[in-house]
């Protein structure tokens, strides 16, 4: 079951990534993906009272909506559940008006294991790669932004 979330959402989005140090091992960006959500949609995926996963949207402009941050829980890969995720920020995003619904994430131009499975992730779900950014985020971590025409 997906529900939007209008509180605790800090405290769900660090419960959620605190089980996925390989993508977010970073404890300040966490601590500043904690504190971004609590302003922002947020989708939750629970399943029983877990809190599975959950995807969190910035209006970039009237046109664009970006997915700012998603996460499922390792024990739930691969059921869905991020597929419904995004499937629901479509509709959200399709409800306000937004033409886009992009995501940045990390370039395959340097390769990273994990980070190859989310890039496969978002094609399967319909992402096109569209601009790499080298210096965005550092040099060590290019970033690919991706788009989808909703
Ligand atoms: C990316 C992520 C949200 C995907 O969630 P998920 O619930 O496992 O994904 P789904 O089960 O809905 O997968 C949908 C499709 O994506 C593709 N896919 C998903 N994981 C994949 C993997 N590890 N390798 C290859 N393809 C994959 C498959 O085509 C899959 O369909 P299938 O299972 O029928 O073959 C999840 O793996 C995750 O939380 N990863 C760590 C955090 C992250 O990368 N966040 C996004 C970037 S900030």
């Amino acid at each position: 079951m997906i529900y939007e979330a209008t509180s605790h959402r800090g405290a769900i989005c660090a419960r959620v990534l605190a089980t996925l140090p390989q993508w977010f091992g970073i404890p300040e960006s966490n601590e500043a993906y904690r504190r971004d959500v609590e302003s922002m949609p947020m989708f939750v995926a629970r399943e029983e009272a877990d809190e599975v996963g959950f995807i969190a949207l910035k209006r970039q402009t009237p046109f664009a909506m970006e997915i700012h941050v998603l996460g499922v829980q390792p024990s739930r890969h691969r059921q869905g559940i991020g597929r419904a995720l995004v499937q629901r920020a479509r509709s959200y995003s399709v409800g306000v008006g937004a033409r886009f619904l992009t995501v940045k994430t990390r370039s395959p131009s340097r390769p990273d294991q994990n980070y190859l499975r989310t890039l496969a992730f978002y094609e399967a779900v319909g992402f096109v790669p569209i601009e790499e950014f080298p210096l965005l985020w550092d040099a060590e971590n290019p970033a690919l932004m991706m788009l989808m025409v909703l």
